[in-house]
């Protein structure tokens, strides 16, 4: 699957995003070595802490299936472009220091890292 159509599918996503709080929709596209899709959306909680990012709950939504090895990301927000925070970028380091994040203004306007680029020295134990 090319970055194009995957950054589509993170887009339409955003459509579930519960994001009543900040109204900051994002969507998420994790695409597996196998060819498989998992989409994830951001959501908010009344106690903020207690939300989830879109990435995280792609993520998740994955590891809980059984897959586990990840090829590469696209973030889409209802502004744009997304980049991961600090705490997805661990969380995702865990699985794929080599996935390639894809986000940008818009589909014809794709930026693309590694996500060891975005994470420098990650931690693992
Ligand atoms: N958020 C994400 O879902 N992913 C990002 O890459 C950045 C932030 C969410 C968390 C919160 O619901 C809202 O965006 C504003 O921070």
């Amino acid at each position: 699957m090319d970055n194009k159509e995957l950054y589509l599918i993170a887009k339409e996503a955003i459509k579930n995003a519960y994001a009543p709080f900040s109204k900051f929709g994002v969507g998420a596209a994790l695409l597996t070595k196998d060819g498989k899709v998992f989409t994830g959306v951001n959501v908010e909680n009344s106690s903020y802490g207690g939300t989830i990012c879109a990435e995280r709950t792609a993520c998740v939504k994955a590891i809980s299936e059984g897959y586990r090895e990840f090829e590469k990301m696209a973030i889409v927000s209802s502004k744009g472009e997304a980049f991961p925070c600090g705490i997805c970028r661990q969380f995702l380091y865990e699985f794929a220091d080599d996935l390639l994040v894809i986000t940008g203004k818009n589909e014809d306007e794709l930026v693309t890292y590694k996500l060891y680029e975005l994470l420098p020295e990650g931690f693992k134990l």
